[in-house]
């Protein structure tokens, strides 16, 4: 368990982590923090375990939570922004996890849209944001983060193996989980004290750069089970992605984009575009 001393030392005096909840073990760090919004919490409110037993994922998906070797956060935030931005918050929120694992580690992080964290195509960390009104119908945000950290490769359950990994999985040493989350938790204050939210244009601009999802060819799977290929174009003003389908998908018509706010995205192989 993170020593109390040392968490309390981490967050002094400041908007996030002002008032910080740190479990040895909860069902959700998320649906503690949803529970929260009914008590008017401080904005900023940030709560930690070390084990989740009943971890959550996107789409309604168990997020493996294992003792003592992971970070496991969520971060409770009384949104101000323009509804225009407000699709945009998770996939920030992925991008500056990524970025600030990437500064502390040194090993590239990729986002897989909308906030999957990659390494070499094998996921490190997702994000779950949620969304509740507070007792006075104020909107808040819970954005919820779980990082492989320290997860040894015979430690993933057969399902996972294929698919998920662990800084400690691709660097063959463990990480200072402590150290990790202080440097989290310092990027997220930075955007939600809102000195260093970007403009919209160079969001999408920052995004796109840490983006291997644009430019490939993908399936995309609906939660209705529904499915379409196609190759990931753009991103939207409201941070959808931009799908131009494959032309089997439009009885030959392959120019319409279809814009997909909420879906898995499966990368098929990577479109090289030269330039001339
Ligand atoms: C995903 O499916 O990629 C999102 C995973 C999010 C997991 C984190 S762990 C902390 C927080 N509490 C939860 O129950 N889920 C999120």
């Amino acid at each position: 368990m993170f020593p109390a001393a040392l968490l309390a030392s981490t967050f002094p005096s400041k908007t996030l982590g002002a008032t910080l909840f740190a479990f040895r073990e909860i069902p959700s760090t998320n649906s503690f923090a949803l529970e929260r919004i009914r008590c008017n919490p401080a904005h900023g409110t940030l709560i930690i375990a070390d084990h989740q037993t009943a971890g959550r994922g996107r789409m309604t998906r168990n997020w493996f939570s294992p003792p003592e070797v992971n970070l496991y956060g969520s971060l409770l935030i009384r949104s101000t922004l323009p509804g225009r931005y407000a699709g945009w918050i998770p996939l920030l929120s992925g991008l500056v996890i990524g970025k600030t694992i990437e500064e502390s580690t040194g090993i590239r992080i990729d986002l897989k849209w909308p906030n999957d964290l990659l390494i070499q195509e094998k996921k490190v960390g997702g994000i779950l944001c949620e969304t509740a009104l507070g007792f006075d119908g104020s909107p808040w945000v819970v954005i919820g983060f779980g990082i492989n950290v320290n997860l040894p490769e015979n430690h993933f359950p057969d399902e996972l193996r294929m698919t998920m990994t662990s800084l400690h999985q691709i660097s063959g040493h463990p990480w200072d989980r402590l150290s990790l989350l202080q440097h989290i938790a310092g990027s997220l204050e930075n955007i939600w004290t809102g000195q260093d939210w970007p403009a919209l244009s160079r969001l999408k601009k920052l995004y796109g750069e840490s983006c291997s999802t644009l430019g490939q060819r993908v399936q995309v799977h609906y939660p209705d089970g529904s499915r379409i290929t196609g190759v990931a174009a753009s991103l939207g003003e409201e941070g959808q992605l931009q799908v131009l389908p494959s032309p089997s998908f439009q009885g030959g018509q392959s120019d319409r984009i279809i814009a997909v706010h909420s879906a898995d995205i499966l990368h098929i192989r990577k479109i090289h575009i030269l330039d001339e």
